[in-house]
């Protein structure tokens, strides 16, 4: 059996410091606890989460997965070689993580 802790970090307004503390509990809970840790980007409209692992332009990503039903989600899960943490990033893309008119986006 594989015991899992789902977590999900959300405020009220904008630059409140969520990618922030994402970041730094994926990195506290794999080497302090020693916890396999997956830190997935749900902010799909300006995802920011992987430059914290310095992972840029990813070419499979949480966008990429969602609009293709035979895609292997695992292939979105990237591991960061310094700390260990899994991340899974959204789009760098600005035209893939924004509606070109309101009310059009694929999201
Ligand atoms: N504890 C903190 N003390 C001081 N500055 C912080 C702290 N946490 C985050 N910041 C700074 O605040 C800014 C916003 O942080 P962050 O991007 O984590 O917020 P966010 O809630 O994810 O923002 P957004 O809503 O735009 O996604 C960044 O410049 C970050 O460096
Ligand atoms: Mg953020």
């Amino acid at each position: 059996m594989v015991d899992t802790m789902p977590g999900i970090i959300i405020t009220g307004r904008g630059g409140a410091g969520k990618t922030t503390i994402a970041s730094n509990l994926g990195v506290y809970f794999t080497r302090e606890e020693g916890l396999d840790t997956v830190v997935i980007d749900g902010d799909l409209f300006l995802p920011k989460l992987a430059f914290h692992f310095g992972i840029y332009n990813p070419a499979v990503n949480l966008h990429s997965i969602l609009k293709d039903p035979r895609a292997n989600p695992f292939s979105a899960v990237y591991r960061d070689p310094k700390t260990g943490v899994y991340v899974v990033p959204g789009s760098s893309n600005i035209y893939e993580s924004r509606p070109e008119k309101p009310g059009q986006g694929s999201f």
